[in-house]
């Protein structure tokens, strides 16, 4: 290996809420489990993003270690990457500070993620809902991350990162790595079973709707046969087919195949036997996911060496990083 050539540095996060949907893995994590051969990850719960919901402290707790769990089962791998939990490295919470004054308040009530959430939420619009991508910022930011891996809802947050930085930059020179934005092609987004025009949701009340990580084989294939196709019975990849054409590229995500292959494979055939073709694909997917996911979700000695020893060395590179920031701002 050329150690002059250093290999870029990928950081994302996800948030430990409600387990994980067959989106999140085809459209996240499956390259999050990739990206590890060509870069230098690191990989996060971001358990201070989720605390903007009120969260039962038992459940929180849970969740985080489950979600570690099933990132771990996906691939990520701690020999290759850092994987952490947010709150463990107090960096994050400090530079977010730090950043939220140099971040403008109009710029924030432009962000279409806090209209939604705070339509939909009126109850509770907390200030951590509105500075939230002030601290994905700084998650971003800590570690002169190149490359950062996310879905198109959080493209914006991503500009605003860029924004902060540059700004900061302007002020105080070269302090801030400027990230660029990593969107996977092909499968990207997975939509609702039941309703293709919506993103398959983990907080769907449907059940139906989505597919969980953890669900059993059964209920897999009953949610593929249940779900929503257009009117027609041919399997064909046509504007007016959204519901089939999700299945399709659902089902071309876990079996390489092209778009004509499966046309040609169904030739003749009804959606019957292409739903359940896609549910046993999903199936056979996910299979050796959930067993490493069960294994390790049990074993609470090894999770806790591998999120400490993560910690550490996150916080190690962050901390670095911070000291920068405050060197430049005068705080030492
Ligand atoms: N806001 C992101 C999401 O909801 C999660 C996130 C937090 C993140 N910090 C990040 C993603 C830093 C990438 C990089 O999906």
């Amino acid at each position: 290996m050329d150690n002059n050539q250093k290999k870029p540095r990928v950081f994302s996060g996800i948030q430990p809420t409600g387990g994980f949907t067959l989106g999140n893995y085809i459209g996240a994590l499956r390259n999050w489990d990739k990206l590890q051969d060509e870069c230098d990850c690191i990989y996060c719960v971001v358990d201070l993003h989720s605390i903007t919901i009120r969260r039962e402290p038992a459940a929180l707790r849970r969740a985080v270690r489950e979600s570690a769990a099933m990132l771990l089962a996906c691939g990520v791998d701690p020999a290759r990457s850092i994987l952490f939990v947010q709150g463990d490295v107090s960096a994050h919470a400090e530079l977010s500070w730090l950043l939220s004054c140099y971040t403008q308040f109009g710029e924030l009530s432009r962000m279409t993620q806090f209209k939604d959430k705070s339509l939909k939420h009126p109850e509770n619009v907390n200030a951590g809902l509105f500075t939230y991508p002030v601290l994905m910022a700084a998650d971003i930011l800590l570690y002169d991350t190149d490359l950062v891996p996310i879905g198109s809802d959080q493209k914006q947050h991503l500009e605003l990162c860029r924004d902060v930085a540059g700004r900061f930059n302007g002020i105080y020179g070269d302090v801030f790595r400027i990230p660029e934005g990593y969107f996977p092609k092909v499968g990207g987004r997975v939509m609702s079973l039941q309703d293709p025009s919506s993103k398959m949701s983990k907080s769907d009340e449907n059940d139906n709707a989505k597919i969980m990580l953890t669900d059993a084989p059964d209920a897999i294939i009953r949610k593929f046969k249940r779900a929503i196709t257009d009117s027609g019975s041919e399997v064909r990849a046509a504007e007016d087919k959204p519901g089939i054409v999700n299945l399709m590229s659902i089902y071309s995500a876990l079996t390489g195949k092209t778009f004509p292959e499966i046309e040609r494979e169904f030739e003749g055939k009804g959606y019957g036997d292409f739903k359940l073709a896609v549910g046993e694909s999903v199936v056979d997917a996910l299979a050796p996911i959930q067993s490493e996911y069960n294994r390790i979700v049990n074993d609470k000695a090894y999770l806790n060496d591998v999120l400490s020893e993560g910690a550490q060395r996150a916080g190690a590179i962050a901390n670095r990083v911070l000291h920068r920031v405050r060197r430049k701002i005068g705080l030492e």
